[in-house]
């Protein structure tokens, strides 16, 4: 039986038709008309696992992460693009952040975003789809920020030719994704080599786009499910340089977690934490 009946098809290089198994079915499609709206479905379970300061990964990693490569903030008008409730916002601000436009597909998180930042003239926030034309991308941002989203939309092309769209010339785009190589949800896992004394990574699937179902809440059965887009690193590189963006840092960041279960396996265990980056952080300039 095939696992995961709503795969997605190999995009790069294109091809006309793609062989899935089971025969070939056309790529799934939204309904015509339907409106995107990014994770609003799992929007109160997101907002609550956030919260004000981030989660235990945006805390320890993917924030310290993402002021590192945007600084300097000093002065700079800035996109937040995918922001959810606005978690990086208030560091954005805290750095010298001049401008701070917020955009969202979700509806309900740009609403808690809003009532996070209502009395702050410098803060807006809009309710868009970042993979299709808006008039937030109007080539007036110094930088625009993107956290965990880039597995998050269905067009990840459109998403950075928007991206770069919103910035002036020599504007700069930062990116922090679950690592395309290393962390896609169900198809990798720790696994534990008696003979070698060591743990190791092990990676299911990687070279086809894959469109895995994320359950917000799996033990407790009937769960709001929202889509991981998975896409191999030449993909995603190539949508970020087709878009006339250069990438001019990256970063591959280890989780903070570490085991605490102490005993033969401790020494293993912590090496693999270190060796296996969980997140890739992108830093890329607008070309003229
Ligand atoms: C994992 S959350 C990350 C949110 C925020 N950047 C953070 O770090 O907390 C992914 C976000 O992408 C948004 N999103 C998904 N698809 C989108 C799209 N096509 N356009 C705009 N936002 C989208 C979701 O609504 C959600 O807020």
């Amino acid at each position: 039986m095939d696992e995961y009946p709503n795969r997605g098809k190999r995009r790069f290089p294109p091809k006309k038709k793609v062989a899935r198994r089971g025969g070939w079915k056309p790529p799934v499609k939204k309904p015509a008309g339907r409106k995107e709206q990014g994770w609003d479905q799992v929007a109160a379970w997101y907002d609550q696992l956030v919260g004000k300061n981030g989660s235990d990964y945006h805390q320890h990693v993917v924030l310290p992460a993402a002021m590192d490569l945007l600084s300097p903030l000093k002065g700079k008008k800035v996109l937040d693009l995918c922001c959810g409730q606005g978690v990086l916002i208030p560091l954005l601000l805290e750095s010298g952040a001049v401008q701070v436009t917020g955009v969202d597909a979700s509806p309900q998180l740009i609403e808690s975003a809003r009532a996070r930042f209502a009395d702050d003239q410098r803060v807006s926030t809009e309710v868009a789809d970042a993979c299709a034309d808006g008039k937030w991308a109007d080539a007036s941002f110094d930088t625009v920020a993107s956290l965990m989203a880039v597995h998050d939309v269905p067009d990840l092309p459109a998403m950075c030719r928007n991206a770069a769209a919103a910035l002036k010339s020599g504007g700069e785009f930062v990116a922090i994704f679950m690592h395309p190589c290393f962390r896609i949800p169900r198809q990798t896992h720790w696994g534990w080599d008696e003979g070698r004394k060591l743990q190791y990574r092990r990676v299911d699937r990687y070279g086809v786009d894959l469109e895995i179902p994320i359950v917000t809440h799996p033990g407790k059965g009937g769960g709001e499910t929202t889509s991981f887009y998975h896409r191999p690193l030449a993909e995603v590189m190539n949508a970020i340089g087709g878009a006339g963006l250069a990438v001019t840092r990256c970063e591959e960041l280890v989780s903070h977690r570490r085991s605490q279960a102490g005993g033969s396996r401790s020494k293993g265990e912590h090496r693999a934490a270190r060796e296996f980056p969980m997140f890739l952080a992108l830093k890329a300039v607008k070309l003229p």
